[in-house]
């Protein structure tokens, strides 16, 4: 089994760009957003019991899960909420550790935005957090989603704070500069990694 590099920060934090870069040094990505959606696909155990809980109303027309509603329903609904995350929190689990299982690379990143909303990194062996300044977050939000200051403010208030988010981490990128900055900040984390891994092995 690969060692597991939790790759983590707030939203438009820069965690898909620097994953690419990753990606573009060999290293497999596994992501949480990906697995989400996996657990709940038409015919999974997780999506038969939403529909039992909630009715077939909450299917589309094709069959799959309308997130958007589900979503509407959750937010407005504290024990709905608590009840879909204790049924999917599990299964999300069970479907990641599978995957860490089947890696065969010395490291690999596991992009997870709720890294620790959800408590979970616990299932890591590493944590890289983003750090970036709150005025640049918010400019970068606005320009990539096209949305008005006010809702990306409200969208960056419902996370965990940047110092809360610091705090868990193991090795910081700092995504202040251009693409360059972060490509240099990534090969260097790479090394390190290769590096560290190697002389935990020579003692094992
Ligand atoms: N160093 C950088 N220089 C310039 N633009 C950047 C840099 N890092 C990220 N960006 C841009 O900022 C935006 C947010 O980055 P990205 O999509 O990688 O963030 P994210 O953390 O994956 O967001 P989400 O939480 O929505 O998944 C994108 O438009 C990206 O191209
Ligand atoms: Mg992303």
């Amino acid at each position: 089994m690969s060692y597991i590099v939790a790759l983590s920060g707030g939203i438009a934090s820069g965690k898909s760009t620097i994953a690419h870069l990753f990606a573009q040094l060999g290293v497999p990505i596994i992501d949480a957003d990906i697995i989400a959606r996996q657990v709940v696909e038409v015919g999974t155990p997780a999506l038969e019991q939403i529909t039992k809980h909630f009715s077939q109303e909450i299917l589309l027309e094709n069959g799959e899960l309308d997130r958007g509603q589900l979503r509407e329903i959750i937010f407005n609904n504290d024990h709905e909420r608590l009840w879909l995350n204790n049924l999917l929190h599990p299964i999300i689990a069970q479907e990641t550790q599978k995957q860490f299982a089947q890696q065969t690379n010395p490291y690999v990143i596991w992009v997870v935005p709720l890294l620790i909303e959800n408590n979970l990194h616990q299932l890591a062996d590493r944590v890289l957090m983003i750090d970036i300044p709150e005025a640049l977050q918010l400019e970068r939000l606005i320009n990539r989603d096209r949305i008005s200051e006010s809702l990306a403010k409200k969208m960056i208030a419902t996370q965990v704070c940047l110092t809360d988010r610091l705090a868990f981490a193991d090795d910081i990128i700092v995504n202040d500069g251009d693409l360059e900055s972060l490509k240099i900040q990534v090969d260097n984390l790479h090394k390190q990694y290769l590096h560290n891994l190697k002389v935990k092995n020579s003692y094992e």
